[in-house]
């Protein structure tokens, strides 16, 4: 990029963070410390602490608040994460986004302001996530039965390579290697049976809980088994990466760029995913921009990792899709409008929040802004 490029994206780039800014000013005087999922009539609906999605919004006010020093922001944050104190110490809601929920409350916490009883927080949530890992099949448990008698004994996720920079963390404050080794083992087999050979990736897959066994694919929130879904796409490259971040494991970063590459390979004009590359074009009318946000933010980070001469061939695309999300996908000045970001995707196959502003597309937009004008730290590192 020249000199006149370089300028000409720190305009829109700064421009873009302060309307950010000035939105979640005016919408946290409603929302407070709730914790909002989706926005399909306009207003953030709230959802109970429990929900996998609490820790976006404290997440997205502490970016804004190491921005822009706004105090009133900072409180909210803070309210949210004494909130989910509920949940951490009534254990029987936990689940493997555990990682979600601490790092972008109680890690973010700690790094931003040193609180000694955030790391407790943090350390805490490490330590219940470190125990659903499964030793036989090398994986960390994803969810608990969603219904009386279901099995989710032996089901891993995709998604929860965004969970484990968590427990990389929980080794660095504590100098006890056993979370990074819990950590590692669960990336290798997210790298193994996850990540196809041509770079698409599983959402779920399925182990026998008691002898590891690999049982196979399923769909979740993709449209079949063997699809990719774009979110999943996401989570991969940015956990993948992070892993690599962590541990410096040269197939971390090699299996990061081989899904960075299908992910950039299968994307519209605009720059913005579908929600699944692979659902029949009669199905794949929906964008999911909060895969997009995601995987640009994952990919800025690619960026730093490789070398100089690989460098923009992640970066560059990552501007790219952020700037379509501004200018193409923002309602920054939409007063009807709570999200920052149109046309998210959660959940197609359950026909759930579909083309909806959605909180961590919000959160992942404003963290790609502040990875470009170099406002860390960041959360997951
Ligand atoms: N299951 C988390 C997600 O919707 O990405």
């Amino acid at each position: 990029m020249n000199m006149t490029e370089q300028a000409a994206q720190a305009v829109w780039v700064n421009e873009a963070w302060g309307k950010a800014l000035d939105k979640v000013r005016r919408t946290s005087q409603r929302i407070g410390a709730g914790f909002p999922h989706a926005s399909p009539n306009g207003e953030y609906v709230l959802e109970p602490p429990h929900w996998w999605t609490a820790g976006f919004w404290p997440g997205l006010l502490w970016l804004l608040y190491n921005g822009s020093g706004d105090e009133r922001l900072r409180g909210i944050a803070e309210e949210c994460e004494a909130r989910l104190d509920e949940v951490l110490d009534g254990y029987t809601r936990l689940d493997h986004d555990l990682g979600f929920m601490w790092t972008l409350t109680s890690l973010a916490s700690y790094k931003l302001t040193g609180s000694e009883e955030s790391k407790r927080r943090a350390l805490k949530a490490a330590n219940y996530l470190a125990a659903r890992f499964n030793l036989k099949g090398r994986f960390i448990r994803a969810w608990n039965p969603w219904s009386e008698g279901e099995d989710n004994t032996g089901v891993a996720i995709i998604d929860c390579a965004m969970n484990v920079p968590l427990l990389f963390q929980a080794s660095a404050m504590t100098g006890d290697p056993r979370y990074r080794h819990v950590a590692e083992a669960h990336m290798d087999t997210v790298a193994a049976d996850f990540v196809r050979p041509d770079g698409s990736v599983y959402h779920i897959m399925r182990y026998d809980p008691d002898t590891g066994e690999r049982l196979g694919g399923l769909g979740g929130q993709g449209y079949a088994p063997e699809s990719a879904w774009s979110r999943g796409t996401a989570w991969a490259i940015y956990g993948l990466t992070l892993a690599y971040h962590h541990t410096g494991k040269q197939a971390y970063l090699d299996t990061a760029k081989r899904v960075a590459h299908f992910f950039l390979a299968n994307l519209p004009e605009d720059h913005v995913p579908h929600w699944d590359f692979r659902a029949p074009l009669e199905e794949r009318q929906y964008r999911d921009s909060s895969a997009g946000a995601c995987a640009a933010s994952g990919l800025l980070l690619l960026s730093e990792q490789v070398g100089e001469l690989e460098a923009a061939v992640y970066r560059e695309p990552a501007v790219r899709m952020l700037e379509s999300l501004y200018v193409n996908y923002g309602a920054f000045d939409d007063h009807a409008q709570e999200g920052l970001i149109l046309h998210g995707t959660s959940h197609y196959p359950n026909q759930t929040n579909v083309d909806v502003p959605l909180i961590y597309g919000d959160f992942f937009f404003v963290e790609g802004l502040a990875r470009l004008q170099g406002k860390g730290p960041f959360y997951w590192e």
